[in-house]
């Protein structure tokens, strides 16, 4: 029996690098997952990868309330129920705080916080109503740990998730809702296709291992987390990162 049999999870931004690889990951051991993604390119990828009908793309921004709503409603709908919420949507758009015009500070916190809070408000609200628990991982960073010069907008993001994180895992923990988040290092998706070469080629340096991150890595610890394995572990912020904080 694989660990995901008969289990039902949502990945926010599950069409393109960390979510991708866990979305696949998720199928490769039995659940059925629902990818809420705002781009055509994910709908595509999704739509591709299902194969056995385990698989449901629902388009949606995670900023906007309804449409989390909608992503919900839907995957029940299909699959009967929610198990598994992996909160993971996010963007890098960040500069010195004297560059980061209002607009694109409010864009990377809608996105990368409270996109966060609307997943997880949802996801509880259901898990609660079906009365026999879940579990939701939330995407932070190493930057929820560690500052970065010019990390302004995405930093502060990261720093909220981890906190939401712990008090939604204070909060829900009695009704069987363990909820987590983890803390990536530098990983090597399209997200760092924001970044100029120079810039990758420092970050690599960063991590004592030497490389980035593979997708496929942090996806084996979302799965972990998000199943019973993990049974015991509360409102942790899981460090994934070749050794980048431990220097
Ligand atoms: N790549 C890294 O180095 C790294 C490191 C630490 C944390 N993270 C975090 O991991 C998460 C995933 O990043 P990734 O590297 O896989 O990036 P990615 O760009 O490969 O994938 C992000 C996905 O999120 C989707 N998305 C973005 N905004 C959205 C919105 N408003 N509504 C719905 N979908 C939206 C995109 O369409 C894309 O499919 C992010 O939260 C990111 O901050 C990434």
């Amino acid at each position: 029996m694989a660990r995901f049999d008969g289990k039902v999870a949502i990945v926010t931004g599950g069409g393109s690098g960390i979510g991708l690889a866990t979305t696949k990951q998720f199928l490769s051991e039995g659940a059925k997952v629902a990818v809420g993604d705002f781009s055509d390119k994910a709908q595509e990828v999704i739509e591709a990868l299902n194969t056995d009908d385990n698989a449901l793309f629902v388009k949606t921004d995670v900023t906007n309330e309804d449409q989390i709503k909608n992503l919900i409603q839907k995957t029940v709908e299909k699959f009967g129920k929610l198990d598994i919420m992996f909160a993971n949507a996010g963007i890098l758009n960040d500069g010195d705080i004297t560059d980061l015009e209002l607009n694109r500070w409010q864009r990377t916190i809608d996105i990368n916080l409270t996109g966060v809070y609307l997943a997880d408000k949802y996801a509880v609200e259901q898990m609660l109503k079906q009365g026999n628990g879940g579990s939701i991982v939330n995407t932070g960073s190493i930057h929820s740990l560690v500052a970065m010069p010019s990390i302004t907008a995405y930093g502060a993001a990261k720093g909220g998730v981890k906190i939401l994180t712990q008090t939604l895992a204070a909060t829900y923990a009695k009704q069987g809702i363990r909820v987590n988040a983890i803390a990536p290092g530098y990983i090597d998706t399209p997200l760092l296709n924001a970044v100029n070469p120079g810039l990758k080629e420092r970050l690599t340096k960063l991590h004592p291992l030497g490389r980035l991150g593979k997708p496929e890595e942090i996806a084996k610890a979302v799965a972990f987390l998000a199943s019973d394995d993990a049974s015991f572990i509360v409102g942790d912020t899981m460090v994934i990162d070749g050794g980048y904080t431990s220097v």
